[in-house]
């Protein structure tokens, strides 16, 4: 079993698609094991993106990231980490495929209704930056 985190951004909250992303998760096997609606403060979303903190894309990502509530989520399954990146599809919406909630739900390179950790290191490093073990549910 595999653990991974994902969010989803504050487009896809304020437009109304948790609910066809949760059932996109769902219907994939995937399960919940935490989730939590909350609006991030920059200091929260500049530590959470730091590895982007020299690109010229940065502080607009910032602002982007804190303009609204955000829903973030502990997701698991065995091999997670690959799966969720394949429902989400390619970073830039007009390179996803139909079928992937960007490719479905995507507005622009930066717009892109969902996060997803890319590797195990930075899966632990993001669920642990958000939840306490005793939020997870397993
Ligand atoms: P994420 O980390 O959010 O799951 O997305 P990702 O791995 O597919 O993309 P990444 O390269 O890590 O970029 C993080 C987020 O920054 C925004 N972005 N804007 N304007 C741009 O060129 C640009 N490039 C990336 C996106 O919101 C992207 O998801
Ligand atoms: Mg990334």
């Amino acid at each position: 079993m595999e653990q991974t985190f994902a969010i989803i951004k504050p487009d896809g909250v304020a437009n109304g698609l948790v609910g066809e992303i949760i059932k996109r998760i769902e219907e994939d096997g995937i399960r919940l094991a935490a989730m939590r609606l909350t609006r991030l403060d920059r200091r929260r979303a500049e530590g959470f993106y730091y590895v982007h903190r020299s690109k010229p894309f940065f502080s607009s990502l910032i602002d982007y990231m804190t303009s609204g509530p955000c829903l973030l989520m502990v997701l698991t399954a065995p091999d997670v980490i690959n799966r969720w990146r394949e429902l989400m599809g390619p970073t830039n919406p007009d390179e996803a495929p139909r079928g992937t909630i960007r490719g479905d739900m995507g507005l622009n390179i930066e717009r892109n209704v969902v996060h997803g950790s890319d590797s195990p290191q930075s899966a632990l490093y993001e669920i642990n930056y958000f939840f306490r073990g005793t939020d997870i549910v397993v």
